[in-house]
């Protein structure tokens, strides 16, 4: 496994794989992987030849209040986990190879990253926009894996690759969970071990919502309750939301078409994200609105019971 930590090394190493006509699999990533990490690796290593990780913590994507400074690093710890996942190269740039002095042009998204998370964190898919286009046009992968915890990360992904005419193929990978439901994240080494067994709320919640869409509730405020019944132990709720799955539009009436019901909460001084798919069964979609899902509902398939 090798490791660059400049644009030019990067850009030699990966001219002989492209030579070689190689498909070239990429995760971004902030570091401190976890097994999360590991899935979006292990997915780029089946479906590719070579796997470039990155890992940089993104200046652009905190606002001035942020944890930034306090972001969790591992990077031994990452070169291992990356070495024995399959990976071929690491990607380890210092701010100002990503950002030199003055570096002065942004990718702007549009209402995709107004909602949600864009709403509570001004200027962060903003700065998440700007590092991926970066990445995307100095590893020039053909294929780029992102978790699905992540949502609307992944749908302004999906977005400006298909407004900036990328040609980088996106796959979400699904969640990866502890035994008890807690989605992993990097976030989660700042809990305390009374804010951890709270933290569990957010999933269960999210989990009693899914049980009832599965069981043919369609109600999309009565499926909101019934998270919101079970998320009692967080301090600060940002928001719970039903949105369509593509578009991220807010869902009133009935969920007729996919589906995601996102959370943000605070648990002590923890912000946690999570997210489940609500999906009407294969027959009731139009074409589109299943592929939208499809790459999502295969791998869950494959990943067997990482939620129940
Ligand atoms: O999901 C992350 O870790 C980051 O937002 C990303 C995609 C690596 C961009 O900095």
């Amino acid at each position: 496994m090798l490791t660059c930590r400049t644009i030019k090394s990067l850009t030699q190493c990966l001219k002989g794989y492209r030579a070689a006509g190689l498909r070239v699999g990429f995760v971004p990533t902030m570091g401190f992987l976890h097994e999360g990490h590991r899935a979006l690796i292990q997915e780029s290593v089946a479906h590719c030849d070579i796997t470039v990780v990155s890992i940089f913590v993104n200046p652009a994507q905190f606002g001035p209040t942020e944890d930034l400074d306090r972001y969790p690093r591992a990077l031994e710890r990452d070169h291992e986990l990356c070495r024995t996942a399959g990976v071929s190269l690491i990607f380890v740039p210092d701010a100002s190879e990503i950002y030199p002095p003055g570096f002065q042009i942004y990718v702007e998204p549009g209402p995709v990253a107004e909602p949600l998370c864009g709403a509570f964190r001004p200027g962060h898919f903003r700065g998440v926009a700007t590092v991926v286009t970066k990445l995307f046009h100095i590893v020039q992968p053909d294929v780029a894996f992102f978790g699905q915890k992540d949502f609307q990360q992944c749908a302004v992904i999906r977005q400006l690759v298909r407004d900036l005419n990328l040609g980088v193929e996106i796959v979400t990978v699904p969640t990866v969970r502890e035994p008890d439901g807690l989605a992993l994240s990097s976030r989660n080494s700042y809990l305390s071990s009374a804010d951890r067994e709270r933290a569990r709320c957010l999933s269960q919640g999210l989990f009693a919502a899914q049980a009832a869409f599965q069981e043919g509730e369609r109600d999309s405020q009565r499926l909101v309750e019934t998270a919101r019944a079970q998320i009692t132990e967080v301090d600060q709720l940002q928001y719970l939301e039903l949105r369509d799955a593509g578009t991220l539009a807010a869902i009133t009436g009935l969920v007729e078409r996919p589906a995601a019901l996102c959370v943000a909460a605070y648990v002590g001084t923890t912000r946690l994200i999570d997210n489940v798919l609500l999906t009407p069964p294969p027959t009731a979609l139009a074409d589109h609105e299943l592929e939208l899902v499809s790459h999502v509902i295969n791998r869950q398939a494959t990943a067997g019971a990482e939620e129940p």
